[in-house]
């Protein structure tokens, strides 16, 4: 897979390439990683790579030619990679697209700055627009390193354990059940004892019952998007008996009764 970043600003990804998983991705050869200074395309003694917006209005727009330049650069280095354009404005990036995404060649993953790219850049040179979420960054510096993370992690060999990222949180569409480390005891919080155990079979069933629960309390929405499995449904129902139990046991402690008992 090869990432190239196009950028006024590359030495923020300095340290990026070269530190944890990604500095070992690329030294295995799993990924190829450059950074492309846009400022480099740019004409003129002082290399100016914006100007004001026609029609007035306030904020600065990324001037066409150096963008087109270096995209071209990168091109002629990656034929096979498509071009994102980072943008508020873009498709939001999920775990989907990030599985999508580490099944391509390569990216060369423009940042945009100030108010945004000229549109013919867009129009002409764009393949997809990405959006890291629903607000505004000063650059698409930081969101072209979350796509890059995110889908680093997923080509086959990036990560230690071939499973790992299996198991990742949204891989199923569940959050990842709780994690545990030493000590057992911690500020009087004990480990669950099944984790202790050492029964795989039930310590897959809490694994499974603390993913399906907290997916249930922290984003609900994960849940309601999907067909849940015979087992999940199965699950939610004793945990609903569970909490319809304690609630009933409150009736007459001064709480209301549970809506529609008498
Ligand atoms: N550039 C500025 N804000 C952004 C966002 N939310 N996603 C991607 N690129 C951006």
């Amino acid at each position: 897979m090869d990432f190239s970043v196009l950028t006024i600003f590359p030495d923020m990804f300095r340290q990026f390439w070269e530190y944890g998983i990604i500095g070992k991705a690329i030294e295995k050869g799993h990924i190829s990683a450059e950074t492309i200074n846009i400022r480099n395309f740019a004409q003129g003694r002082h290399r100016v790579t914006d100007d004001r917006p026609y029609g007035g209005g306030c904020g600065m727009v990324m001037k066409p030619e150096p963008l087109a330049g270096a995209i071209r650069e990168a091109k002629l280095r990656s034929p096979l990679s498509a071009t994102i354009l980072l943008t508020p404005q873009g498709k939001p990036f999920n775990q989907e697209t990030a599985r999508a995404f580490a099944e391509q060649d390569g990216f060369i993953l423009v940042c945009g700055r100030y108010e945004g790219v000229d549109e013919r850049v867009y129009l002409d040179f764009v393949d997809h627009e990405v959006s890291i979420g629903d607000y505004v960054l000063m650059g698409g510096e930081l969101a072209a390193m979350i796509v890059v993370e995110a889908v680093t992690r997923l080509i086959p060999g990036v990560l230690g354990g071939e499973d790992s990222a299996e198991m990742d949180s949204f891989s199923g569409d569940l959050l990842e059940h709780a994690h545990y480390t030493r000590p057992p005891g911690f500020e009087e919080k004990a480990v669950p004892d099944v984790l202790l155990s050492g029964n795989h079979g039930e310590i897959e069933k809490w694994r499974f019952e603390t993913s399906v629960v907290r997916t249930f309390l922290k984003r609900p929405d994960l849940l309601a998007d999907r067909e849940l499995t015979r087992r999940e449904v199965e699950l939610l129902k004793q945990w609903c008996i569970r909490i319809e139990k304690i609630i009933r046991s409150q009736s007459g402690r001064g709480a209301d009764p549970p809506s529609g008992s008498q």
